[in-house]
């Protein structure tokens, strides 16, 4: 119950105090005179809620400029809620800023009444509305009056022209306006929003799962299917690789094996063909050597034999060139001796040439004579000169014959050494070292004829023994026959063919490996997926099941049809058909029961009276508004439990007709004066100054506007 409501600065309300007893309490005044800023000021004290959008909207305006616009707005409001009375105080700021919220108890209630009367002490049970520190006026007085601010104005706010709407409306809006008083669409709120959660939390689910929700179990159970096929399949393929694999390692094995006894020996044949080359080198060299050697024999051969001819004649020609020396030197004595006889004749001669007989006569003692002596005789002397003369010439070209072949043997001598150096140089002395020489050329000449005979260019290997000329060759032809014994016969072909085909079954066995690697990988890769979608498919199958649970959830309990909703529904019809069955009979108004029947779309009113069953139409306008307002005290009954003992009717009786005015000031004034169930106080907000002129209600206030606001003014 409200006790005291006191409003400063708030709406048109500078400074209000109105004071509530129990019962009817009466507001009237013009309409704009400050009567219904009275609920505002109830809801925001309580729940910092009403109807004017901000609280900005709340401070007054325009009135008394100084003050109000300066100052903030607070309300302070005295009210009780079964035996305990609270004081609750809400203060904004000039901007609409909450300044302070407070809610007080009074206490020492049990104490004898004179004393409560001077000292109403108040404690202050809670401040602010700090919600995130767990300090909440709003919180507590929902916790105090079991409701918010939405039920409280379904509960005790009786709208204008509601209750002319409950009987008035058509069943199917009469449903919806039902559905809203009683909250249920809440519960279409929660419908919709509980699919956005299910689509959100399969979202999610996509997000998580890349990409996959409840609704795709089917396809990956598929999936799984399909890919446990695959792995059948491709393990039969990789059974028909393993064994295709064993057999190309087997012939494999085989034919390296026999590569590897062959191999060895056709690197004896290369053996063999360097030996071979060997041979022929030294054969051609051989025979090289041979010839030079040949060449150089027979030309120290020739040059001896030719020197022992010339050595023949040795000692003749040193006796010779003896002789010729003697002789030489007797012909010089010779020639000395003539040489000087001739020089005497010749002096001789120039005497006589001047001994000559003249006239007869001796020149010396020029007696008479005849001749001259011999001696003196030139012609004799000159006879004599020619002789000598003669001799001389007989010795000159005897001398010079003699020079002659003196020459010739000394060229003959040197001939000589010359031959007895080249011999000593050959070191041949004897005649039989010149034999030996020749046997020696003979041999040579076979050896190279031996030799010239062998084929060395293209090789004879079928008769290898023609080849063994000599220690050195023929150890090299026997290495070469062993080597031939130990490869026996070899098919190079046959190497070359075994080597290829193994190069084809490595390509092959390399690409079967390829094969067997992708086939395992691919079967891994399956079953890893098979791993993958089944976690996924467990992830999605509980998912799945907490979908159904919520669709179950939402079908059942938010859907408005479903169950919890139409139990809830059939719960609150009963209870506003005994409700408002108990509200009509104390009205008085011939009828005996309201009742509300749901039908798929919409809830019908059912009224009886004595006569039974009385159709909506046919109830008089004042018949009307008591079912309207029993029904809507059931509905308030029905929402506000226990708890709220107070109810504001605001503008009950526009839109009725006069008839149905009186009718509902008679109830009111008749009934609610009395106090009806639960309600111990009603506040009836109205424009129309003369409805309760003649009642006995005790508490009317007059509303009027005035410049310093509004005024309240008990009557
Ligand atoms: N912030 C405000 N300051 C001053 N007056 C206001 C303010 N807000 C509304 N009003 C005035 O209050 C009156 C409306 O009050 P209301 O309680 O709804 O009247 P009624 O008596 O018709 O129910 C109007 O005259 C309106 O101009
Ligand atoms: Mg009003």
């Amino acid at each position: 119950m409200i006790k005291k409501l006191v409003l400063n600065n708030f709406l048109s309300h500078k400074d209000t105090c109105i004071r509530f007893d129990p019962g009817i309490t009466v507001f009237v005044g013009h309409n704009g005179s400050g009567k219904s800023s009275i609920i505002d000021s109830i809801t925001f004290a309580l729940f910092n809620e009403h109807t004017r959008k901000n609280n900005k909207n709340l401070i007054t305006k325009g009135i008394d400029q100084t003050l109000s616009e300066e100052s903030g707005s607070f309300v302070i409001m005295d009210f009780s809620v079964g035996s305990i009375d609270y004081k609750i105080q809400r203060q904004i700021d000039k901007a609409g800023q909450l300044l302070s919220a407070k809610l007080e108890i009074l206490e020492n209630k049990s104490l004898d009444n004179s004393t409560k009367k001077n000292s109403a002490v108040y404690r202050q049970v809670i401040s602010g509305e700090r919600k995130q520190l767990g300090e909440s006026v709003i919180k507590e007085i929902e916790s105090i009056l079991k409701m918010d601010y939405q039920k409280l104005q379904i509960a005790s706010i009786i709208q204008q022209g509601e209750i002319n709407r409950i009987i008035d409306s058509p069943p199917k809006e009469f449903k919806e306006l039902l559905n809203n008083m009683i909250g249920l669409y809440r519960l279409d709120i929660s419908f919709a929003f509980m699919h956005s959660t299910i689509d959100e939390f399969r979202k999610l689910l996509r997000e998580k799962t890349g990409g996959y929700d409840d609704n795709h179990i089917d396809i990956l159970i598929t999936k799984v299917k399909e890919n446990k096929n695959k792995i059948i399949t491709s393990k039969e393929s990789l059974q028909k690789i393993y064994s295709d694999l064993s057999e190309k390692t087997t012939l494999l094995d085989n034919i390296e094996k026999e590569i590897e006894f062959l191999e060895p020996k056709v690197s004896k044949i290369q053996e063999i063909k360097s030996l071979e080359n060997v041979l022929i080198n030294y054969f051609k060299e051989k025979s090289i050597a041979l010839k030079s050697n040949i060449e150089k024999t027979k030309k120290i051969i020739v040059e001896s034999t030719n020197a022992f001819i010339i050595l023949k004649d040795k000692d003749e020609v040193l006796i010779t060139l003896q002789m010729i020396q003697s002789e030489k030197e007797e012909l010089n004595k010779k020639l000395n001796t003539l040489e000087g006889e001739i020089g005497k004749l010749t002096g001789l001669t120039e005497c006589a040439k001047k001994i000559q007989i003249k006239d007869g006569k001796c020149p010396v003692c020029n007696s008479k004579i005849n001749m001259i002596n011999d001696m003196f005789d030139i012609f004799h002397i000159k006879k004599e000169l020619d002789k000598k003369q003669k001799e001389k010439k007989l010795i000159v070209s005897e001398s010079i014959k003699l020079n002659t072949e003196d020459l010739e043997f000394r060229k003959k001598e040197k001939n000589i050494i010359s031959a007895e150096r080249l011999l000593l140089s050959y070191e041949i002395s004897t005649d039989k070292d010149l034999s030996n020489l020749r046997t020696n050329l003979m041999s040579l000449d076979k050896d190279y004829q031996t030799i010239f005979k062998l084929n060395f260019n293209h090789f004879n290997d079928t008769n290898l023994v023609v080849y063994k000329v000599d220690e050195y060759s023929s150890n090299l032809v026997n290495d070469i026959i062993n080597i031939k014994k130990d490869i026996g016969n070899i098919n190079l072909e046959d190497l070359k063919q075994k080597k290829s085909l193994k190069n084809k079954l490595m390509v092959e066995f390399v690409d079967i490996q390829n094969q067997k690697a992708i086939l395992e990988k691919n079967i891994s890769d399956l079953e890893q997926e098979i791993v993958d979608f089944e976690k996924l498919l467990s992830e999605l199958y509980s998912a799945s099941g907490f979908i159904y649970e919520l669709e179950k959830i939402r079908s059942m309990v938010f859907n408005r049809d479903g169950i919890v909703s139409s139990s809830l529904r059939t719960w609150a019809l009963n209870l506003i058909t005994i409700k408002s069955s108990e509200y009509i009979n104390t009205f008085n108004v011939g009828i005996s029961k309201i009742s509300l029947i749901e039908k798929p779309r919409e809830i019908k009113i059912l009224c009886y009276g004595k006569r039974g069953e009385i159709d909506l139409i046919s109830l008089s306008g004042g018949e009307k508004v008591a079912v309207s307002l029993a029904l809507r005290m059931a509905i308030a009954y029905l929402m506000g439990s226990s708890k709220i003992d107070f109810i504001v009717l605001d503008e009950p009786t526009s839109n009725l007709d006069e008839e149905r005015r009186r009718s509902f000031v008679k109830i009111i004034s008749d009934v609610f004066s009395k106090g009806v169930g639960p309600l111990s106080q009603i506040i009836i907000i109205t424009h129309d100054e003369e409805i309760f002129e003649n009642s006995e209600i005790e508490q009317i206030y007059k509303f009027s506007m005035s410049d310093k606001g509004s005024i309240v003014t008990p009557i």
